[in-house]
């Protein structure tokens, strides 16, 4: 297959795949304003953000696509990285994978005579913002399934949907164009406690619902838009969200890691939430709980829109997705173990002097990247093995690297 072949089809895949998420495609080829590469002498580069979008494009302009599928679009010769989460990864998690993997991934990308393109700095978070974004998705759910979840839950008993119907409640189909999930945690979040009132009233059992229920149940009702039109937010900005959540009141009672109100849960801690529609579902579950004490505090409902939804849940999910602080101690420990010192501070390898302050796991993982291959070259004639690095070790070594002065282990040990 030539390239030309293999591209386009993997295209159109991974803008299916953002689009099955309801944010809108990306501009290609993954193009970057302000990119700035660090010039010796001059001061160093601001860490560069990554945007969902420009991921994408950069996911597919270097030739990622080919081997590793999204949920089964795309390459075969890597395993596909929407279906790899378990459980979800951080950023340090996702460099140290990409480092692990690394010798092998260059091994098949020579025998596939895929050339080893370029990828800056700022490429390089796209890509991490994209594929953390992918990680928080759910992937896509069956019709067939969605449509008898509807009748199992009795939704049917009063919402028109498609064929099924009762009329005592708001046709589904209406919302069928919406496939951002964001938009069904707004609107289960607004609705759950009428809804609740009329199904105690009608002595109808509330239905537990899953995450992955309401992702089947959703794709049935988008099966119903006509024309398979759909109706895109912007992927949320956690920034934004983060104002949102302060502005909107949520933090007086909920804190995000320790910090903020007690009265409802921590929205910050690792792993409350495993997708977007998970959201959906801790909203659902909890409203009538969360109205009473909106109620108790004196506290007005606040009505978010989708699109600020979708911000407060990419907030959400970042911070609960995120790195604890790193040990730069143990860091430089690591450093030593695992041989790096043994190259780069005897002069086998270039000083890391420039990552002083900016070292991130998407920079780290970027140089891994662009000088991996000689550096790999240079372990075979030395004949060190690849070390292999948990998440952990990862997040230690950024700390170590980003330390405010070099860390001598020899000067702490006495006492
Ligand atoms: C020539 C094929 C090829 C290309 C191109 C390629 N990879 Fe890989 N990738 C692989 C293979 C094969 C593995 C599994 C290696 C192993 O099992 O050790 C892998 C593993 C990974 C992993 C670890 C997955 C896990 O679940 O632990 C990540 C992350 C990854 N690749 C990201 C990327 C990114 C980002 C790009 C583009 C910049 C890319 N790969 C380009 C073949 C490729
Ligand atoms: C007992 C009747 C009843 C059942 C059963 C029911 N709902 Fe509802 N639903 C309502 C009512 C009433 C509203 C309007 C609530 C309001 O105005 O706040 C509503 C609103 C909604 C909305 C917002 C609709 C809009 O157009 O604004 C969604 C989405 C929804 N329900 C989904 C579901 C799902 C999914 C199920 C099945 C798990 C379900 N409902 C089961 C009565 C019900
Ligand atoms: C007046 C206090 C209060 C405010 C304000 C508030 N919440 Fe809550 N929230 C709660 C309580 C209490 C619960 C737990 C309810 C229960 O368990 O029944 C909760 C539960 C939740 C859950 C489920 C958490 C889980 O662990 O499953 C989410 C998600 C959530 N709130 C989001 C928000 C967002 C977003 C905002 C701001 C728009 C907000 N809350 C504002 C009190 C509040
Ligand atoms: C066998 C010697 C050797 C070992 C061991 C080694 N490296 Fe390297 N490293 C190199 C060489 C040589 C280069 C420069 C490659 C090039 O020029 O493309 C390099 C480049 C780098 C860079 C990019 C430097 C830059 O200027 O941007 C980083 C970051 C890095 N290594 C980190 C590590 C870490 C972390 C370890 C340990 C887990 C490690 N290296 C182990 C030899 C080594």
């Amino acid at each position: 297959m030539t390239f030309r072949t293999a591209f386009r089809p993997v295209r159109r895949a991974l803008l299916v795949a953002l689009c099955a998420a309801g944010i809108a495609p990306p501009a290609l080829p993954g193009a970057r304003a302000g990119e700035g590469a660090a010039r010796p002498g001059s001061a160093p580069a601001p860490v560069p953000r990554g945007d969902v979008r420009r991921g994408a494009g950069v996911f597919i302009s270097k030739a990622c696509a080919r081997c590793h599928a999204i949920w089964g679009h795309g390459g075969e010769i890597g395993p596909d990285l929407g279906r790899t989460r378990a459980g979800g990864l951080t950023d340090s998690e996702l460099a140290a994978a990409m480092w692990n993997h690394v010798p092998r991934m260059w091994g098949k990308m020579q025998e596939e005579g895929i050339p080893h393109a370029i990828i800056s700095e700022g490429e390089m978070a796209d890509l991490f913002a994209y594929l953390s974004f992918v990680r928080a998705l759910d992937e896509p759910g069956n019709p067939d399934v969605g449509r008898q979840l509807l009748q199992e839950k009795r939704c049917g008993q009063c919402h028109a949907v498609g064929d099924l119907g009762g009329t005592a409640a708001p046709d589904l189909r209406r919302w069928a164009r919406y496939r951002n999930p964001a938009v069904w945690a707004k609107l289960m979040f607004d609705h759950a406690p009428r809804m609740v009132e009329e199904m105690n009233r009608r002595k109808i059992p509330v239905p537990t619902l899953e995450p992955r229920e309401l992702v089947q149940i959703v794709s049935y009702i988008r099966s119903l838009s006509p024309s398979g039109e759909a109706e895109l937010l912007e992927p949320g900005d956690p920034a934004e969200g983060g104002k949102i959540f302060q502005r909107r009141r949520c933090v007086q009672c909920h804190s995000v890691r320790g910090k903020g109100g007690k009265v409802g849960p921590d929205l910050g801690r690792r792993g409350w939430v495993a997708s977007f529609t998970g959201v959906a579902i801790a909203e659902w579950k909890h409203a009538a709980g969360m109205r009473a004490a909106m109620a108790a505090y004196g506290i007005e409902v606040p009505m978010l829109t989708s699109q600020e939804m979708a911000h407060v849940i990419v907030y959400l999910f970042s911070v609960s997705y995120a790195d604890d602080p790193g040990s730069p101690r143990r860091g430089a420990e690591i450093f030593r173990e695992k041989g790096c010192a043994a190259c780069h501070e005897k002069g086998g390898g270039p000083s890391l002097e420039r990552y002083r302050g900016r070292a991130t796991p998407a920079t780290l993982a970027q140089a891994l990247w662009m000088h991996g291959p000689t550096m790999l070259e240079r372990m075979r004639d030395l004949g060190i093995r690849w070390p292999a690095l948990h998440g952990e070790e990862m997040r230690d070594l950024v700390a170590a690297l980003n330390a405010p002065e070099k860390i001598s282990l020899e000067a702490k040990k006495e006492p």
